[in-house]
């Protein structure tokens, strides 16, 4: 299948950026582990810490007050029952700066509105305000016949499970959702996707991160969590995230989708979870090489909008643009993306001091004291956000292309901004201490991972720059 070659690609590119220096192993595991969903696929180099033994971890793991397995853990009672009876606030939100805010939210149609200003203009309720004006400005009320009040008290219930973390919050819901509704509106998917559809894809990208921990899957799994026992090990966040949004409709007055016809619910229900699934980083390879084989067989109407005719293609047009959503960080304008990396750096290193309190391996990037935050985000970057937009791209062509000027400029200023020694060897940022064997900035290259379905080119087809340079589908293998 073409996506077991993009794996096998994409690690032999990593293999290869491992070995370049320590820094660059550390960023190869964090993208191996987080973006591929087999560990024991990848050939880094082997160090002591590999041959740790989860068993260790499980038995220095603390004894926890276990919950019945029926139960979904996090889900609280409602706070504020039709508090909005009669009553309701224009945005959704109760706010002293109304005016304010109904103007930062006229850019709400715009890519890169400054969604931490959006949080503090709306009281911290980003979350409604937001999606409630996005469900406005397209009509979901009326087209299905949802109560303004059942709504906001939905929304505000949801928002109230995001937890008080540096990055999976309340604010990083709204930005995905504002950047979808941005994504669903270019030209080139004008009236391709039904209301429904529509609908479905907003309150996914709503929900798709809900009573996130700010630990990673592995984190919950190597520790043997409850939500890992749960979930068996498999899309553990996100199966809770999904449990936890559906169970909140059954609270009084919550029921947003009470209008629909039962067939409508069992649709909404089966692209939502779809979605949501598909933001599981581990599903990364496949749903780019899914999206790589549509641009290669892409089919256009008179018109120019794109022709999805049936429900395998539509879902996957929408999961990969919810999954662009959620790795668009690095195309907002810098000041922004930069307070983004800041924050998942800051719920990266928190999570490492709870390893290294309890005494488990540290995982990659997730230690404050030795962090190579600027080349994180070049290799985060080069590896995984730059093949996915530039994929998307290729997809929507050319309404994205403002969006991926941005990233690449964004990605040039990070590479600027990796410390260098006197010596002109690569710092850590924090200690500034040279990292061992870094390269020099003029020996640093501009990486590029251009992905290909034809795995035999792909170690010939190098480019200069060490790129792979080959065609794209793959004759071999039955398209996916
Ligand atoms: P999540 O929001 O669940 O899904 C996307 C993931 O990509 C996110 O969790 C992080 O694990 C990762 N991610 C997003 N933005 C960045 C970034 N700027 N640097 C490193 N990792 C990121
Ligand atoms: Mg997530
Ligand atoms: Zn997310």
């Amino acid at each position: 299948m073409a996506t077991s070659k993009f794996k096998r690609m994409l690690n032999r590119e990593l293999s290869h950026f491992a070995e370049s220096s320590k820094s660059g192993n550390q960023i190869s595991e964090y993208i191996c582990n987080t973006f591929l969903d087999r560990q024991q696929e990848i050939d880094l180099p082997v160090t002591k810490n590999d041959e740790s033994d989860i068993s260790t971890i499980q038995n220095k793991k603390e004894k926890k007050k276990s919950t019945p397995m029926s139960q979904i853990t996090g889900v609280r009672k409602l706070r504020h029952t039709n508090s909005f009876t009669g009553n309701m606030p224009k945005y959704g939100v109760e706010t002293a700066h109304e005016m304010e805010l109904a103007k930062i939210l006229c850019d709400i149609d715009r890519w890169g509105v400054d969604m931490f200003k959006i949080s503090e203009l709306s009281g911290k309720r980003p979350l409604t305000a937001v999606t409630y004006q996005i469900f406005k400005e397209r009509d979901l009320l009326k087209t299905f016949k949802i109560p303004p009040n059942t709504l906001v008290t939905y929304l505000m219930h949801l928002e109230d499970h995001y937890r008080d973390v540096p990055y999976h919050n309340r604010m990083h819901a709204a930005d995905v959702t504002q950047s979808t509704h941005v994504l669903l509106s270019v030209p080139a998917l004008e009236n391709v996707f039904t209301d429904l559809e529509i609908l479905a894809a907003i309150f996914s990208c709503a929900i798709h991160d809900v009573d996130h921990p700010g630990l990673t899957n592995q984190f919950l799994i190597n520790t043997s969590s409850e939500l890992a026992l749960m979930y068996n090990d498999d899309s553990v966040l996100e199966n809770h995230h999904l449990a936890v949004a559906f169970k909140l409709l059954q609270e009084e007055n919550c029921d947003i989708f009470t209008n629909l016809s039962n067939k409508q619910r069992q649709t909404l229900r089966r692209m939502v979870i779809d979605m949501v699934l598909a933001t599981d980083m581990s599903k990364h390879m496949s749903l780019l090489a899914d999206l790589k084989t549509m641009v290669e067989t892409k089919k256009v109407a008179g018109s120019g909008v794109l022709l999805l005719d049936n429900y395998t293609d539509r879902i996957q047009v929408l999961q990969n643009m919810v999954h662009c959503s959620d790795l668009s960080n690095p195309t907002k304008p810098l000041d922004i993306y930069c307070e983004w990396t800041r924050r998942i750096m800051e719920e990266f290193f928190k999570q490492g001091d709870i390893e290294r309190e309890r005494g488990l391996e540290i995982s990659p990037m997730c230690d404050r004291h030795n962090s190579t935050i600027e080349r994180t985000q070049v290799g985060f970057i080069d590896f995984i956000v730059h093949p996915l937009w530039e994929t998307w791209a290729d997809l929507v062509h050319p309404d994205a292309q403002d969006i991926l000027d941005t990233l690449e400029d964004n990605r040039d200023w990070y590479q600027t901004m990796i410390p260098v020694t006197p010596s002109g060897s690569f710092t850590d940022s924090k200690n500034n201490t040279p990292l061992d064997g870094e390269t020099t900035p003029n020996e640093e290259t501009k990486f590029q991972f251009d992905l290909t379905t034809d795995d035999d080119n792909a170690s010939k087809d190098r480019g200069p720059d060490g790129s792979m340079k080959s065609s794209i589908v793959d004759e071999s293998e039955p398209n996916i």
